[in-house]
């Protein structure tokens, strides 16, 4: 049998392969971000919050989420550019996801007067978060 072009499009998007959509491959900034300024992002309570939400490989931290994917392996499961959507905008993939836009300015709903037109972190914050999860190979 021969697979049509549209059966195998239709096939890639049921098992979320190469969906144009689902990622965003280029680096925000142009350049490569920087995995340890990553790594203290991701646990700062601060800055990025992740931990509120998500568990991982950071033994030196003593409270961690469970409302979320363990981060542990998230560079195996995951592209570079899929992970940077997901840090970006997780909405584009679950509109009904309880995870921060960490770069979106745009269409947000009951946003505090001093972050009005700021994304929670910047274009370098989000390579730097990249980078790191990318290390996250099991
Ligand atoms: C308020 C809770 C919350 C916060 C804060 C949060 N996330 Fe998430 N995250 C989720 C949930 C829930 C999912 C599961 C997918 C979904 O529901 O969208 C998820 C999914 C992910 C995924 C895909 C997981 C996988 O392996 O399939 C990654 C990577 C991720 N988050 C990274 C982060 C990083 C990095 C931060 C901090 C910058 C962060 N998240 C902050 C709730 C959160």
């Amino acid at each position: 049998m021969k697979w049509s072009s549209a059966a195998i499009v239709a096939v890639c998007s049921m098992v979320g392969v190469a969906s144009a959509d689902d990622a965003i491959p280029k680096s925000l900034t142009g350049a490569r971000g920087d995995p340890a300024r990553g790594r203290a992002i991701v646990v700062n309570r601060q800055v990025g919050l992740c931990l509120l939400c998500h568990s991982g490989p950071f033994p030196e931290e003593r409270f961690q989420g469970n409302l979320a994917p363990d981060l542990a392996g998230a560079g195996k499961r995951a592209s570079e550019g899929q992970l940077r959507l997901r840090i970006v905008d997780s909405s584009r993939l679950n509109p009904a996801t309880i995870m921060p836009a960490y770069h979106r300015t745009e269409g947000l709903a009951r946003v505090a007067p001093a972050f009005r037109g700021k994304s929670i972190l910047s274009a370098e914050q989000i390579e730097d978060v990249v980078a790191f999860l990318m290390t996250l190979k099991d």
